[in-house]
């Protein structure tokens, strides 16, 4: 049984997972980092404080997550009990197999390793490793204490009861694990995605509809549908003979580039990047920056209340 949680390295998605796994009360979570900052809370405390504003939790449930949670920096005292070891770290091939090669040093044989590597594939992390069955991806998503979905990716090498271990040990936490069978890069949900912005970057290369557009597009339409229903089900509701008739007249039109937009290339030519530089697609104030941020924020932390009202 699951009960001890290590998290390696307390940076973005670092913070955020371990306030998920101490969410649970049935578990211990640690938070490896380098050094013990005197400002380590802040970033947990602060997500929290936000669902504490909404009503998502109460002030005892907030102080509990925080009891629940202690950072160490010892190797051989953070690695010795635990049962589950996910990594934080940069996203750097080497950096995560170094990782995972020295916890195995410490850690006991059958506790479970995982990767929260954006798009890299776990095989490849994990090939350095002793005991590679017990090896499995755990992709969260930004913000991880907010997204429900995690994606559980399969290696090459990953035990059937890793999966399982894993996939319950997430919904226990209250989020919304699937599992992706082959650990092709970009797993499942950023296929998904990456195909739309590829189309979306080159309608807006092609002078179809300018970038604001676009997103109207998707915020207006089918992003409407996505919350409730995706792709596969959405054919069956209009019809496979309707999807093939589309695909067979379509597909032939759609963007097909491997390589990223010439808009892209262009733009960090020009040192143009986006929210960090207050230009990319289009232009931002410091104003619009800060509404598309909490807007996204508080769109999640909504849906997080309809959940908890939902379930009660
Ligand atoms: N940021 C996202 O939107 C996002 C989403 C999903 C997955 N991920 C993945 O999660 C992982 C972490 O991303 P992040 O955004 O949290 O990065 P981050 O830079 O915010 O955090 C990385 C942390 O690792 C720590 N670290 C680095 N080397 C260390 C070492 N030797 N010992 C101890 N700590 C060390 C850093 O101090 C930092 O706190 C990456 O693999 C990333 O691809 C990121």
């Amino acid at each position: 049984m699951i009960k001890n949680i290590v998290v390696v390295g307390a940076g973005l998605m670092g913070n955020s997972i371990a306030q998920v796994f101490a969410s649970n009360s049935s578990l211990n979570v640690i938070l490896k980092t380098r050094q013990l900052k005197p400002d380590r809370w802040e970033p947990i405390e602060q997500n929290l404080d936000m669902l504490v504003a909404r009503g998502v939790l109460t002030r005892e449930e907030k102080l509990a997550i925080i009891g629940r949670i202690r950072f160490e920096t010892e190797d051989a005292v953070a690695y010795r009990d635990a049962d589950f070891i996910v990594e934080c770290y940069p996203e750097k091939m080497e950096t995560k197999q170094e990782l995972f090669a020295n916890i195995e040093n410490y850690c006991r044989d059958d506790c479970i390793l995982a990767t929260n590597t954006s798009v890299m594939r776990p095989t490849e992390i994990f090939s350095k490793c002793r005991l590679r069955g017990r090896c499995v991806g755990t992709h969260f998503w930004n913000p991880g204490h907010l997204i429900p979905l995690v994606e559980v990716v399969r290696s090459d090498y990953t035990d059937e009861w890793v999966i399982d271990v894993t996939m319950e040990l997430l919904t226990s936490c209250g989020k919304k694990p699937v599992y992706c069978k082959r650990d092709v890069p970009g797993f499942i949900a950023n296929r998904l995605q990456h195909a739309l912005w590829r189309e979306a970057f080159w309608m807006v290369e092609n002078g179809i509809a300018d970038p604001k557009t676009v997103d109207d597009a998707c915020k207006y339409g089918p992003g409407l549908r996505w919350p409730v229903m995706g792709p596969m089900e959405n054919s069956d509701l209009v019809g496979i003979e309707l999807t093939y008739n589309i695909h067979d007249y379509l597909l032939k039109y759609l963007a097909d580039n491997h390589e990223p937009s010439k808009c892209l290339k262009k733009m960090l030519d020009q040192g143009d990047y986006g929210f960090k530089t207050g230009k990319g697609w289009q232009e931002w104030t410091s104003e619009q920056k800060e509404a598309s941020a909490n807007g996204l924020k508080e769109y999640l932390i909504d849906y997080a209340l309809r959940q908890k009202k939902s379930s009660k």
